[in-house]
């Protein structure tokens, strides 16, 4: 396929998915420019990017997308065609306790950068641009059971303060292009899992927790449905539909891969107990784990008080992106969960320091000027 080249704005670039989609992308184009921004908030974390950091075609800016000025100023100055919009305050439970944040970055944030592109790319009349925002199932809301799972005509309907801000946005950035001829994308992607992942998202805090012997708390039956996606798969996706999509155009995606809450959680306990059974140095490594005690994984499953609004299930027909420009994810979710247990057990000290609230010293003092 023709690769035009870019020099891209990545936002939310120390989070999870941002993180992941820049080691993706300077090891499929190198040598193509990446500005990363961000705010460093809870959940940005710069040992994320240290890899990267010496590659002469990165350069890191902290910043907030709030902040017009400095991104009128890096589109401008760093020739930037191309936006790939992550940042976003991104965790449902923190919604729920405190919604300002999310309104705050999800929404005018990201309006915030539709205005900089306009003024920079529009107004000024860069032809060859994109805009692209990378949005969640959980805007089309809750399915039952036996509902066809989520297609791009699905019906709005939030039901969290995240899946709402995350709506709003997505309303916002369709706005640009109808109103101003702003070239935009959006992809609303499936719950994602994988190396990097801040450990407050089940399968990480899972995998800790049962390394540290701590409960693994259970939302109401746990039988809530989530079709999980590997991280790499999900960035290859936006690859495609910055290069081929068609403008104006949403894409969903994911990997068929629908899983109840209290089965991923005992296939991941099953996975750690192999682990076990099959090194002895994991005992050492992990006192506290239940393995040592001749227990299973599974004695640590606890189930706690619902999640409020808590959606049922969330389902994605990705068959759009798939006809239309060849998706298919890479990794069975055996394959991905395996390399992701292999990711947590090789950087205990990265989770470590988030769980104990020591990492914040430690970025700065090992991967800060
Ligand atoms: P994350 O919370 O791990 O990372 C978000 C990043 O954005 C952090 O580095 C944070 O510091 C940065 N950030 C927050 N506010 C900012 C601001 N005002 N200015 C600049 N940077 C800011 O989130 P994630 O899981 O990597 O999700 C990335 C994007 O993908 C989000 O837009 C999310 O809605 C979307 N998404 C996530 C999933 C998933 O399963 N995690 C699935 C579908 C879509
Ligand atoms: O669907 C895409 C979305 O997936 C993204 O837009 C969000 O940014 C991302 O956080 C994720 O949202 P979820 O709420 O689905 O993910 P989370 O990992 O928080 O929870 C997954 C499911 O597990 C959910 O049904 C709640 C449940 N859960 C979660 C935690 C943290 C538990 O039962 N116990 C827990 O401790």
């Amino acid at each position: 396929m023709k690769h035009i080249p870019t020099t891209l704005l990545v936002t939310g670039a120390a989070g999870f998915i941002g993180s992941n989609f820049v080691h993706y992308w300077l090891s499929q184009y190198p040598g193509e420019s990446i500005v990363a921004l961000d705010a460093l908030t809870y959940a940005g974390n710069r040992a994320n990017l240290t890899s990267v950091e010496n590659n002469p075609a990165f350069t890191f800016v902290h910043g907030d997308i709030i902040d017009t000025p400095l991104i009128t100023q890096l589109l401008k100055d760093e020739q930037i065609n191309t936006i790939v919009h992550f940042a976003a305050e991104s965790h449902v439970d923190r919604s729920i306790h405190g919604p300002d944040a999310f309104l705050k970055t999800n929404i005018e944030g990201t309006h915030s950068l539709l205005k900089a592109a306009k003024t920079i790319w529009l107004d000024t009349g860069v032809k060859k641009h994109r805009f692209h925002h990378v949005s969640t199932d959980e805007v089309y809301g809750t399915l039952s059971p036996d509902e066809p799972a989520f297609t791009e005509q699905h019906q709005y309907l939030p039901n969290s303060p995240y899946a709402a801000s995350k709506a709003s946005s997505d309303h916002i950035v369709r706005s640009y292009h109808h109103t101003y001829g702003l070239n935009t994308t959006i992809s609303n992607c499936s719950n994602n899992y994988g190396s990097y992942q801040f450990p407050e998202k089940l399968i990480p805090l899972i995998i800790a927790n049962i390394l540290d012997g701590k409960a693994l708390p259970i939302y109401g039956d746990g039988k809530q449905i989530r079709d999980w996606l590997y991280v790499d798969d999900h960035n290859r996706g936006i690859d495609l539909i910055i290069r081929k999509g068609r403008v104006d155009n949403t894409y969903n995606i994911g990997g068929d891969n629908e899983w109840t809450n209290i089965d991923i959680v005992k296939r991941t306990c099953g996975l750690l107990d192999d682990r076990f059974e099959a090194s002895e140095k994991m005992a050492a490594r992990f006192p506290k784990a239940p393995q040592n005690s001749g227990k299973k994984a599974e004695s640590l499953i606890t189930y706690v008080d619902d999640r409020l609004g808590h959606d049922r299930r969330y389902a994605i027909n990705a068959s759009k992106i798939s006809t239309e420009l060849g998706y298919e994810p890479l990794e069975s979710f055996e394959t991905g969960i395996r390399k992701t247990i292999d990711w947590y057990l090789a950087n205990e000290e990265w989770w470590r320091r988030i769980m104990d609230g020591s990492y914040r010293e430690w970025i700065l003092q090992n991967y800060c000027d």
